[in-house]
């Protein structure tokens, strides 16, 4: 970590006016600071004017859950998200340089989200009687205008509970560091998986995370399995509670490293709205810059490294109760924004992550068709640098592919030239919610068969039919739990741009390795 550059009391004060400010107007555009609009803080808002008898006493009520996100422009704007298990009055967060030293309270916006018991059918053997609905409340803190390449120590609290005051605890107190501004980084890291559900494996792989202290983390959906039945439909098996184990269980590591999210199958909750994003909307605040608020849909940049969610559910038909449900918007914005990130002389690498396996050769989830249909030949026209994806719970990396085909073999160890040899696309479903297998045996670093024979891959068409071909381009596979890690290096002394993927298991070992190098 860098220096804390040195800046004055005003400037911290300043950051709590802008991130109120939007506040106020509800919504935040990247870059907007409304200055001029009054500054609703926690101290503006009036008490409760009669408090219920019934109600629990603000500081009896602890915030828990806390995860934090990245705005469009990572090296001004965060944003701090939590939980509370009642209502409360005025939440809000503080900034500081140095902890102990925090700045006014930053309003936070709250998402007051009621699931009723009747939607719940019991994931647990007895089902709930008392109470007849689960209430949970998230809380969410825009905070922009951060100064670039600096770590800030925030707490978070609300009317009756104030951790930067008396009652204030050591663990009250998190830290998260902004990104460099565009230019001016000397590298990074970043984590990457999806489907990780709660318990001990998962709690592993988020461990790791903690131990790679990396700039931000990538989930790529299937997040808590709440929805366990992950079809989309009114019959599948839910129990909204299990969201709250999920933000308990993440709070040591989300709470410090930004988690960037995609949609997966299993955060289609029909209960809440038509495309059932009702309560990713309400958990969860990711950059707002697609055609709409799609929540899952977005695009941002860290350094030299262009990103972009993707809602797979739009084009998945194993899994459609959300099929084409952006009538073709997210593929005609994945098109556009593709085309501006490849013409920025500021990025180096594309790198695109969703839920669905656009090629996978495990059968359990197979691989999406409509994925390849619909986006791979945009991967190809805008050379897309890596596909990270989920979905299947299993780790798979593929050799480099244009126009569906393996263009050369790229072992473990070696290095892919994206502009000659094509996307990269990885699975990385071993975040902790149980395992899948393959067909084919596992094939891994420093346990590779040498078996280049074809492995059969399923797809299903439009009308679910599933059909069976073989393809040779499953380079890497491992049946464990794992995440990414990718070490980003900048251009430097003439040596070109690299990343660096790894495969790495709970006890941190190294399953791959794999270097995309632009020329
Ligand atoms: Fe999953
Ligand atoms: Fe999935």
């Amino acid at each position: 970590m860098s220096e804390t550059p040195r800046h004055s009391r005003r400037d911290l004060l300043r950051v709590g006016a802008a991130g109120g400010a939007a506040f106020a107007g509800g919504l935040l555009l990247p870059g907007t600071a409304r200055a001029a609009a009054p500054r609703p803080t926690a101290l503006d808002t009036p008490p409760l004017p009669t408090p219920r008898s019934d109600r629990t006493a603000g500081s009896a009520l602890r915030p828990f859950g806390r995860h934090l996100a990245f705005g469009a422009d990572p090296s001004r704007q965060v944003v701090v998200s939590w939980q509370v298990p009642d209502a409360v009055t005025a939440p809000f967060v503080r900034i500081g340089l140095r902890p102990g030293d925090f700045g006014a309270p930053v309003a936070a916006e709250v998402r007051t989200l009621v699931s009723k018991l009747a939607w719940q059918h019991p994931v647990e053997d007895q089902p709930l009687i008392k109470p007849t609905t689960v209430t949970q409340y998230y809380l969410h803190a825009r905070v922009d205008q951060l100064i670039p390449d600096t770590t800030y120590y925030y707490v978070v609290g609300h009317q009756g509970l104030d951790p930067a005051g008396q009652g204030g605890r050591l663990g009250d107190v998190a830290s998260f560091r902004t990104a460099p501004a565009p230019g001016r980084g000397a590298g990074f890291t970043f984590t990457a998986f999806g489907d990780q559900g709660i318990g001990y494996n998962a709690a592993a792989t988020g461990n790791l995370i903690a131990g790679l202290d990396p700039a931000f983390h990538l989930h790529m959906g299937d997040l808590s399995y709440a929805n366990s039945g992950g079809s989309g439909k009114t019959g599948d098996a839910y129990d909204a509670r299990l969201w709250d184990s999920f933000f308990v269980q993440n709070d040591p590591v989300a709470a410090r490293t930004p988690w960037m999210v995609a949609v997966g199958n299993h955060e289609m909750e029909p209960w809440y709205g038509p495309d059932g994003y009702g309560g990713v909307r309400a958990r969860f605040t990711m950059p707002d810059n697609a055609w709409s608020q799609s929540t899952g849909i977005y695009s941002w940049r860290y350094q030299n490294v262009g990103l972009i969610s993707l809602d797979g559910n739009d084009v998945c038909f194993n899994t459609p109760a959300n099929l084409d449900y952006t009538k073709g918007k997210q593929k005609k914005w994945l098109d556009s924004r593709l085309a501006e990130l490849r013409a920025d002389p500021g990025i180096d690498f594309i790198v695109v992550y969703l839920h669905q396996c656009t090629y996978s050769t495990c059968h359990d989830n197979g691989a999406e068709l409509g994925a390849q249909q619909d986006w791979a030949p945009l991967f190809d026209k805008y050379q897309v640098d890596l596909v990270l994806s989920g979905h299947n719970h299993v780790y798979e990396r593929t050799d480099p592919i244009r126009a569906g085909k393996a263009t050369r073999k790229v072992a473990s160890g070696d290095t892919v030239n994206p502009v000659k040899d094509g996307t990269t696309y990885v699975v990385a479903g071993g975040g902790g919610g149980g395992l899948y297998t393959f067909p084919a045996s596992d094939t891994y670093l420093g346990h590779e068969t040498r078996n280049d024979a074809p492995v059969p891959m399923v797809v299903s068409n439009r009308s679910g039919h599933e059909q069976t071909v073989k393809v040779g381009w499953s380079r890497v596979r491992y049946t464990g739990y794992c995440l990414v890690a990718v070490d980003v290096t900048p251009a430097s002394g003439g040596a070109p741009a690299r990343m660096e993927v790894r495969s790495v298991t709970e006890d941190g070992t190294a399953v791959d390795r794999v270097t995309v190098q632009r020329g």
